[in-house]
């Protein structure tokens, strides 16, 4: 295993599985719109997840189920425009591929032409592997999603970590090796024990991208907004803040409010 890092220009689902060939770890960060995007991708991030969580970051929503699929595609085009080099990848959202193949191949292909961006992300195992199947019949590379499966909060009631018994542990690795045999070209695994999230990553040839999933796997994602200290509320083990930009934000705002009522803004250098 090499530990020379390539350059890549562009990323692609080919880089990724040469990336964790190689031993170089895969760096994935949320975008929901253009500022925030051209400013991740700058800055180098490999894959730009247009994540559902949008419906709680964006929309104020408890869940990820209330989003849409024409609200994702809005999102997911923003992100597309401001974007030159990171592989961009977008949640389907609740409802537009479970259960139904041929609903779950439109729902990609309307993500697909709308956007712009680059492949799907569909959470779930073997339940939608026909969906992923047809998915895939279209061209459109799919990254697999196992572990908290927030698309299905209301049938495990809380967000704690999952697979901790041997039982949900053993259906997560089927589900994982199903998910690669399928043809996905990587795979989230979300809040699941060190251990397990290493054991998938070293028994699977595409790549692992873990939250709250340990450091042996391929690559880690986190919600752009929650590792920027913008969200006080959220505060899991996994989530490393590297900002505090809530208090920045709101130092700004104070500021600039305070220099409104007092006149100080604008200047005369300020003004026409
Ligand atoms: O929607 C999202 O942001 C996600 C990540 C948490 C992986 O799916």
């Amino acid at each position: 295993m090499s530990t020379a890092k390539k350059e890549y220009k562009r990323i692609t689902t080919k880089s990724l599985v040469e990336m964790k060939r190689n031993g170089e770890k895969i760096a994935m960060l949320t975008a929901y719109d253009y500022t925030m995007a051209k400013i991740v991708d700058h800055a180098g991030v490999d894959i730009i997840l247009v994540g559902d969580s949008a419906s709680n970051v964006m929309a104020g929503h408890e869940t990820t189920l209330p989003i849409t699929l024409d609200q994702m595609i809005y999102h997911a085009s923003s992100v597309v425009r401001a974007i030159e080099r990171s592989l961009v990848v977008v949640d389907l959202p609740f409802g537009t591929y479970q259960g139904n193949s041929r609903n779950a191949l439109d729902s990609a292909i309307r993500i697909m032409k709308e956007s712009g961006a680059h492949s799907v992300k569909l959470e779930g195992g073997k339940e939608i592997a026909e969906s992923i199947s047809r998915i895939l019949t279209a061209g459109i590379p799919v990254m697999g999603h196992l572990g908290l499966t927030p698309q299905s909060i209301y049938k495990f009631g809380t967000y704690t970590v999952r697979a901790k018994e041997e039982d949900e542990a053993e259906k997560l690795k089927e589900d994982a090796k199903m998910l690669e045999e399928l043809g996905c070209f990587a795979l989230v695994l979300e809040k699941v024990p060190a251990k397990l999230g290493e054991e998938v990553a070293k028994e699977l040839t595409i790549p692992v991208i873990g939250i709250g999933a340990g450091g042996g796997v391929d690559g880690q994602v986190l919600v752009t907004h929650d590792m920027l200290g913008m969200t006080h509320e959220f505060s899991p083990r996994f989530l490393r803040r590297y900002l505090d930009l809530y208090t920045e934000m709101n130092n700004a705002f104070q500021q600039y409010i305070k220099d409104v009522k007092s006149k100080d803004f604008p200047s005369d250098d300020e003004q026409y």
